[in-house]
C-alpha cells in the first residue's frame, strides 16, 4: 500500500486540536509514514511536543538550536524540500499566509490540503488553480462542514430533487471572544469573522445547491473590539444574492462572551419551493457539565476522542472534522497508486471536491464583502467568472 509523507506547516490551534490527532491516527492505519511540522517559532514546536509526547515527527525550527520566540516565517521552505515524495502538504497557517505555502508545495511537486479559506483574494486563487492545472496537482480546501452529516442530507435532498428550488436562507456562525483577543491576537485584524468562519456557509450554499454567487453586500461593526486594542470587526453581516435569484443572508461574529457554553454557536435554514430545512449545527441537544468545565454544549459529531475499540487505554477520536482531512489523504493516496489516472482523477475531483474551482467561490464571495465593507455596504458584482465589480 502507498504510504504518504506528510508536511503540516502551521502548529497552532487546529493542527493540535484537529489535523495531528487526525494524521497519527492515520499512520496508525497504515496510511502514514514520516510527520514533519514546519511552525514559525520553535516555542510552537514545544507545545506541540509536550502535547504529543509519544508520537514521532520532525519539526522546524528546531527549539534546541534556535530562540523559541524568534521568528522564522519561511522556515516551511526547509521543510518542504526535505519531505520526500509521494508527499502531501497540510496548510494551516492564518488566512492571510495560506498563498504561498500552497504554492511552494506545488512547484516541488506535493498535491496540498488547505484549512478554509482557499486564500482571501481571487486572484491568488487563480493562481492557486493555475499553477496545480499546470503542474497537475491537486489543491483541496477543508471545508469541514461538508461532511457534516446533517448538513450533507440538506445537500442529499436538493440535489435529488426533493426540496424544490432555492428561495432564500439564513445562516449564523458566531465564536468567542477569546479568538481575536487570545488565539488570533496576531492576525485577528487581517481578518474577520466572515473570512475565517462566515466562508464555511457560503461554501455550503454552494455545496449545497450547485448555484453560483452574483451579488454581495456587506456590513460590518467595530465596538468591542476597537475597545480592546484591535482594529478589528466584532460583527460582519453578508447578503449573497445567487445566479437563480436566491439571496442568502450570512450572520458572523467573534465577541460571545466567555461564558457561552460552546466556542461556536452556529446553524443553516433554507426556504426552497418544495420544502425548507433548518439546523442548529452545535445544539446537538446532548451536553455536559462537570465540575472542571462547567456547562459543555457537546458536538459529538465534530471531532471528539472516545475509548478506542482496541484498546480502552487509548483515545480515538473521530468526526467530521476529521473526515474532512482523511478524505484528501486517501484522494492523493488514489493518485499515487494509479499515476497514469491522474489527469482524469484530477478532472472527476473537480465536480466532487473542494479542490480550486469549488473553494474559490467562497474566496469571492468574502473578497466581494470585504470590497463592499471599504465602499460603505455597496453592492459587488460577480460575473460568470467571479470577477469582481463595483461601481462605488
Ligand atoms: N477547518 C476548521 O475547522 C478550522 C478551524 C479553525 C481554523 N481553521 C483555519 O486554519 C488556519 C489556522 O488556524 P489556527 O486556528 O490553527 O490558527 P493559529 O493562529 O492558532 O495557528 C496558526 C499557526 O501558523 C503559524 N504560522 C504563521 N505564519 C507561519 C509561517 N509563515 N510559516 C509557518 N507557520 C506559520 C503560527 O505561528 C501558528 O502556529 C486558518 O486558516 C483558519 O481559518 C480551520
Amino acid at each position: 500500500m502507498t504510504q504518504l509523507n506528510v508536511l503540516i506547516v502551521g502548529g497552532g490551534m487546529i493542527s493540535q486540536e484537529v489535523i495531528l490527532p487526525t494524521v497519527f491516527q492515520q499512520r496508525r492505519a497504515g496510511k502514514i509514514r514520516d510527520v514533519l511540522v514546519a511552525s514559525r517559532r520553535a516555542q510552537t514546536i514545544q507545545t506541540l511536543r509536550r502535547q504529543f509526547p509519544n508520537e514521532n515527527f520532525h519539526a522546524w525550527p528546531d527549539p534546541d538550536t534556535v530562540n523559541p520566540q524568534e521568528s522564522f516565517p519561511d522556515i516551511y521552505r526547509d521543510a518542504i524540500q526535505k519531505l520526500k515524495p509521494p508527499g502531501a502538504v497540510i496548510v494551516a497557517t492564518p488566512d492571510h499566509l495560506h498563498t504561498p505555502v500552497i504554492l511552494c508545495a506545488i512547484d516541488n511537486g506535493f498535491d496540498v490540503i488547505v484549512q478554509k479559506p482557499l486564500c482571501l483574494d481571487i486572484a491568488d486563487a487563480r493562481k492557486i488553480l493555475q499553477t496545480a492545472q499546470t503542474a497537475q496537482r491537486y489543491v483541496y480546501t477543508d471545508f469541514h462542514k461538508r461532511h457534516d452529516p446533517a448538513l450533507r442530507a440538506c445537500q442529499y435532498k436538493y440535489r435529488r430533487g426533493l426540496l424544490g428550488e432555492a428561495l432564500c436562507s439564513h445562516a449564523w456562525i458566531e465564536e468567542r471572544r477569546e479568538m481575536p483577543l487570545k488565539n488570533f491576537a496576531l492576525w485577528a485584524e487581517q481578518s474577520s469573522s466572515f473570512e475565517y468562519i462566515g466562508c464555511h456557509y457560503v461554501d455550503m450554499f454552494h455545496f449545497i445547491t450547485g448555484l453560483m454567487p452574483r451579488k454581495v453586500i456587506a456590513f460590518g461593526q467595530k465596538k468591542f473590539l476597537p475597545e480592546h486594542g484591535k482594529n478589528a470587526f466584532d460583527a460582519v453581516q453578508a447578503i449573497i444574492e445567487w445566479e437563480n435569484g436566491s439571496v442568502q443572508y450570512v450572520q458572523s461574529s467573534w465577541v460571545l462572551p466567555d461564558a457561552n457554553p460552546n466556542l461556536t454557536n452556529q446553524g443553516f435554514q433554507i426556504t426552497c419551493t418544495e420544502g425548507e430545512f433548518r439546523a442548529d449545527n452545535a445544539d446537538r441537544n446532548s451536553n455536559f457539565v462537570s465540575t472542571p468545565n462547567g456547562f459543555e454544549r457537546f458536538n459529538p459529531h465534530f471531532f471528539k476522542p472516545y475509548l478506542d475499540w482496541d484498546n480502552f487505554d487509548r483515545d480515538y477520536w473521530t468526526g467530521y472534522g476529521g473526515e474532512s482531512i482523511i478524505q484528501p489523504i486517501d484522494d492523493i493516496i488514489k493518485l499515487h497508486q494509479h499515476p497514469e489516472r491522474r489527469k482524469q482523477f484530477l478532472a472527476d475531483f473537480e465536480k466532487t471536491r473542494p479542490v480550486p474551482r469549488q473553494a474559490m467561490i467562497a474566496t469571492a464571495v468574502i473578497q466581494a464583502a470585504r470590497m463592499s465593507l471599504d465602499r460603505h455596504n455597496a453592492p459587488v458584482i460577480l460575473d460568470q467568472n467571479l470577477n469582481l465589480h463595483c461601481d462605488i
